[in-house]
């Protein structure tokens, strides 16, 4: 109501003002939940968040994630928001590299107070003591300032905020993936669009023709691996797949009419990115089903996922969270700290999301198996191929791949999940049991309630590891094999392998092994009988108890 009266009030009194981005219900609450948790952490003093960052540190502020507060402040526009909202960006943007000759020229502080990257006691690390996907994730964020906010920026402001983009985007020039350490190669799918979209905006506002040439080059390298099944090559990363979705959203809403490559394909991009999503999508247990290339937990109701924010402001909080915790109780909370951003894109990007999609996302459309490939080089050697079968309380979701190094991608078994088996527990809760992986190839066979794991280059000294996990409160709390599994009953029923797994803990406080994304688990160890000169495998079937 007060909400309604202020925008009338504001309707009314200015043509000259500038109005918001109108919000629709869901994206106004996705936005106001997200705001008034950053005010919270806003320090007025020196116009910084404090550091709401995994993992969190005692007394540092955090760079990113206050410019886009900075984005809500002018999204919001009351009291003194835009002044705050432009002291951050005179911070952030004083802060920006100017040495054109190191590589992270362009690029922003990580968190204000860190020494100087490149000074005697502060290497520079990539990804640690800086961070390149900043320049694409504040360059991106700044776009949309000035395009939606630039009438509430003085001149000056106006003009640096441009300056800025344009030197992230003059920086982002210099990645190039297996040089310096660098890891960006159109496979790279969130990062590599950020920059694409970047370089194409800027080239475009600049008048700078070869900006210009770089995004056209780069989206068409995108393409290239997207088109070949209509996936994105970080396929289906719960919090990756979100931030692809937000840099092309830049591009549909603001490069459309520009005859760049990446603004004529977004529209079909997105498209394409939610048929495939929303299939994968289980409305009954709030999960994307497996399997997922970078994913930050094994169950999305106990973290904050990109994914989950646009699913809230196309249908609202009620379909993405299964339980009613705070957000901040959940891992990855800093990932909230987008929301405000996302908010503002969401409306326009909902103009261009299917009926269809929207009831798939609402309501589960049936038992049905999702079959699709994706590719990303270098670390596949050939396209992976995906199978997943979905039930409304069981899903079972596989990667089949051969790669060049464990872990895919990112080199990082614990979020490469190729093989994934969720269900929805006597409680309500959701249950998994997903493969870590270990080896550079896995052949994956799926079926309605049945999984067929093989290791084509494995040998006797193979083993499948399953993160496995905890039971709920008042189930049983020590497992000790298969059998102790709540609501779902797994069974060995062949392959080269011992039935009988190792068990061990990988508990908070305890166990013998390390919990993963503050995940706690159980790892169910499978071994093949010594000197086996059988291929490993493992085949399971498995029952809702
Ligand atoms: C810029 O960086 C280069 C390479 O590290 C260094 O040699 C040079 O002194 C730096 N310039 C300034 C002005 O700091
Ligand atoms: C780019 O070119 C257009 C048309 O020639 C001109 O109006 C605009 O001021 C130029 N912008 C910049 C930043 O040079
Ligand atoms: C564009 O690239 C060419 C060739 O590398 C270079 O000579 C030119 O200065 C660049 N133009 C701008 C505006 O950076
Ligand atoms: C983008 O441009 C095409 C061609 O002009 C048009 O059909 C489409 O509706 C536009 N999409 C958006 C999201 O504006
Ligand atoms: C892409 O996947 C679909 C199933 O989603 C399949 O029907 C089609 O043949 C695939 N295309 C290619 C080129 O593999
Ligand atoms: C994917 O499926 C195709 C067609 O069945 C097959 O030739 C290819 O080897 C499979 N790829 C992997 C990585 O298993
Ligand atoms: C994986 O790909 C490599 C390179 O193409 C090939 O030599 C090898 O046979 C493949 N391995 C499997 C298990 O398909
Ligand atoms: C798994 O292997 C068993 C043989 O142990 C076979 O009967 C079953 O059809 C296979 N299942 C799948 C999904 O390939
Ligand atoms: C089995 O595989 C491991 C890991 O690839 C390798 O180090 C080992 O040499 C292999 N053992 C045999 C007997 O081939
Ligand atoms: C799982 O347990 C096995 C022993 O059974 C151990 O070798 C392996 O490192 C553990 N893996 C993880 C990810 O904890
Ligand atoms: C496995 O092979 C090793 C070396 O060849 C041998 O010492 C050992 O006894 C064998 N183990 C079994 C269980 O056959």
């Amino acid at each position: 109501m007060l909400r309604s009266i202020n925008w009338l009030l504001c309707s009314l009194l200015s043509a000259t003002l500038v109005r918001s981005v109108e919000l629709s219900g869901h994206a106004q609450s996705l936005f106001d939940q997200s705001m008034s948790f950053q005010d919270q952490i806003y320090d007025p003093d020196v116009s910084y968040l404090r550091y709401f960052y995994y993992p969190l540190a005692a007394g540092p502020h955090e760079t990113r994630s206050t410019v886009w507060y900075s984005l809500g402040l002018l999204q919001r526009n009351q009291g003194d928001d835009v002044k705050e909202a432009i002291k951050i960006l005179e911070n952030v943007i004083g802060d920006q590299e100017k040495n054109a000759s190191v590589l992270w020229y362009g690029d922003y502080t990580v968190y204000p107070e860190q020494p100087t990257v490149g000074s005697p006691s502060y290497d520079p690390v990539i990804y640690n003591s800086w961070d390149p996907n900043w320049r694409g994730f504040i360059g991106t964020a700044l776009i949309i300032i000035y395009e939606e906010f630039r009438s509430l920026l003085p001149p000056d402001v106006q003009n640096m905020v441009l300056e800025s983009i344009y030197n992230s985007a003059v920086g982002d020039t210099y990645r190039v993936g297996g040089v310096d350490d660098d890891n960006l190669y159109p496979a790279y799918s969130n990062a590599w669009l950020m920059r694409t979209v970047a370089s194409s905006w800027t080239g475009l506002k600049m008048n700078d023709s070869n900006m210009t040439t770089s995004g056209d080059r780069w989206a068409q390298e995108f393409l290239d691996l997207f088109d070949f099944n209509n996936t994105l090559s970080e396929f289906n990363g719960p919090t990756y797949a979100g931030v692809s979705l937000y840099a092309l959203t830049i591009a549909a809403k603001y490069l459309n009419s520009t005859g760049s490559v990446i603004g004529q394909n977004a529209e079909r991009v997105i498209q394409s990115i939610w048929d495939y999503e929303s299939l994968l999508w289980n409305p009954n247990m709030r999960n994307f089903a497996g399997p997922w290339d970078r994913s930050y937990g094994y169950d999305m109701n106990n973290y904050v996922a990109i994914m989950s924010e646009w699913i809230w402001a196309l249908i609202g909080k009620d379909h993405v969270w299964r339980y009613k915790s705070p957000i901040a109780t959940m891992t990855h909370a800093d990932d909230f700290q987008l929301a405000p951003v996302i908010a503002v894109l969401s409306d326009f990007h909902k103009t261009l999301v299917s009926k269809t999609v929207i009831s798939r996302l609402k309501s589960f459309v049936g038992e049905h198996i999702y079959s699709g490939h994706t590719y990303a080089p270098p670390a596949d050697y050939e396209p992976r191929n995906i199978t997943t079968w979905l039930s409304p309380r069981l899903t079972i979701g596989t990667d089949s791949f051969n790669q060049s190094v464990i872990g895919g991608y990112s080199k990082d078994s614990t979020s490469f999940s190729p093989s994934v088996v969720q269900w929805i527990r006597p409680g309500g809760s959701i249950g998994y049991f997903n493969l870590y992986s270990t080896q550079t190839a896995l052949k994956a066979d799926v079926a309605p309630y049945a999984l067929n794991l093989t290791y084509p280059l494995g040998n006797a000294t193979s083993s499948f590891t399953f993160i496995l996990a905890t039971n709920p409160l008042g189930a049983k709390r020590d497992i000790s094999g298969l059998g102790d599994v709540d609501g779902l009953k797994i069974e060995v029923v062949g392959g080269s392998v011992n039935p009988v797994p190792e068990v061990s803990f990988c508990g908070l406080v305890g166990g013998t092994c390390n919990i993963i994304h503050e995940f706690e688990h159980w790892n169910l160890t499978f071994t093949m009988p010594a000197n086996s000169s059988d291929v490993p495998s493992i085949h399971f079937k498995f029952a809702l108890e």
